[in-house]
């Protein structure tokens, strides 16, 4: 098979890595691409929010299959131009990705369908909203109802934070996705990411972990895109999965299949496990990242069987099966992130970190004079496998320590929740 891969980050090279190891592989290329997929794909350069550019791409190299990395094309609707141009495509279509492009929908949906979720209401414009705030109190959540890169979500203690979150959602700090805002209860417990590949009628469970999204040690300082993550996460234990697909998963399905949006792709929900039992905190319509990473070294199956099997409709005959090991993703971050990360210094000393059970992901580099250089925030992804999840850590660490980048720098305390369970033998 050929196949198009969209993206440059490191979800989109653990995508890349694992789907070259496919024997139904026949040639991959990547849009935009970086090093690390390059190692795999032929990268090359498509603007992908130029549907019909993709379009004539696929048809002009004959691709059989195109896998979408991350959520704005899926919002933008690049599934339906290439579904209508009979291109076969992992990833759900403009109506099924409003699961992730807005909230005010998801949980519109979970109200109809009995789906567990924060109590919420939704208001258009902020004198309302407001009111809302001083009537209900603190502590409190405020979300952007649309699209905001991580960072329309303000989880206020204080209902003069509040206030603020609503007046910046109004003030056009998101563009137009802040036209409505969604604000909600908080929910306390542990969170978890669990996927499931969804073929439209059928979705089939595709792990579980957890990630750690601030930037600071302790989980503190600014939101992040996620600094680390491991997999798979103790709390969702094979009866949790199966109460969370159940209650939260299958009537999400039969929702969108009876509005006549059904879902193919991957769903991340993002949950919070309660002491009532889990709660969907929100959908993503694609694997999450870094979570990715740590799901594909332990996949044993072929993500590309996979992958078709859910364009197809196939997925109530087949299976995922997971190896025994824990896996664990270090974020290599360049010095200044989140806010203003530092771009172009060399980073040295990749393959000599890289034994064992190591995988270095990609995240945000570029070539230079043949050396590897730091492009974006998060930069790599160093991954490893381990009989749990303290000898994962370990072994990632190693490898970290070994790599050559004084102006990057990584939390040390990735997976410790698990690492502590472990410890006292939970
Ligand atoms: P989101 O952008 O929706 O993933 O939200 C970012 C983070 O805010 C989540 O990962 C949670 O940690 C937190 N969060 C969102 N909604 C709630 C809620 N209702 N209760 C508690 N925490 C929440
Ligand atoms: N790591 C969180 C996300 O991908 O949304």
């Amino acid at each position: 098979m050929k196949v198009l891969l969209i993206g440059s980050g490191g979800r989109e090279h653990a995508l890349a890595w694992k789907l070259a190891a496919s024997p139904l592989l026949g040639k991959l290329y990547a849009t935009p691409g970086n090093p690390g997929i390059a190692e795999h794909a032929e990268c090359v350069a498509i603007d992908m929010r130029d549907h019909e550019a993709v379009v004539y791409f696929c048809r002009d190299n004959a691709i059989d299959l195109v896998v979408v990395g991350p959520e704005a094309p899926l919002v933008a609707g690049l599934a339906d131009d290439l579904i209508a141009a009979d291109i076969p495509v992992f990833g759900p279509t403009a109506d099924a990705a409003r699961l992730e492009g807005s909230k005010g929908f998801t949980k519109d949906l979970c109200a109809r369908y009995g789906i567990p979720t924060a109590a919420y209401a939704r208001f258009a414009d902020a004198v309302h909203a407001r009111d809302h705030v001083r009537r209900v109190g603190a502590p409190i959540v405020v979300k952007a109802d649309g699209l905001a890169a991580g960072k329309g979500v303000t989880v206020a203690m204080t209902e003069a934070e509040a206030l603020a979150a609503v007046d910046e959602c109004f003030s056009g700090a998101f563009g137009i996705e802040g036209a409505e805002v969604v604000i909600e209860e908080l929910l306390e417990g542990e969170e978890a990411s669990f996927f499931c590949l969804c073929d439209g009628k059928t979705a089939l469970p595709f792990g579980t972990a957890q990630d750690h999204k601030r930037v600071g040690e302790g989980d503190t300082g600014p939101n992040t895109g996620g600094m680390g993550a491991y997999s798979p996460a103790p709390v969702m234990t094979e009866e949790m999965v199966a109460r969370v697909m159940r209650q939260i998963i299958e009537p999400t399905l039969k929702g969108m299949e009876e509005m006549g949006a059904p879902f193919t792709g991957v769903l991340y929900a993002g949950l919070m496990i309660t002491r009532d039992g889990p709660k969907l905190i929100e959908y993503n319509v694609r694997f999450g990242d870094p979570e990715c990473q740590v799901l594909m070294p332990r996949l044993k199956d072929d993500l590309l069987v996979l992958m078709k099997g859910a364009v197809d409709g196939q997925l109530a005959h087949m299976s995922a099966r997971w190896r025994d090991e824990a896996a664990l993703t270090v974020v290599m971050a360049a010095k200044g992130y989140p806010a203003s990360p530092e771009k172009g210094s060399v980073i040295r000393g990749l393959d000599a970190a890289k034994d064992g059970d190591v995988e270095i992901f990609h995240a945000g580099t570029a070539l230079r004079n043949g050396e590897i250089i730091a492009d974006g925030g998060r930069v790599l992804n160093v991954t490893a496998l381990g009989r749990t999840v303290t000898e994962a850590r370990d072994q990632a660490y190693r490898a970290v320590d070994r790599i050559d980048w004084p102006e990057g720098f990584c939390r040390r305390d990735i997976g410790w929740r698990a690492v502590e369970r472990e410890a006292e033998g939970r």
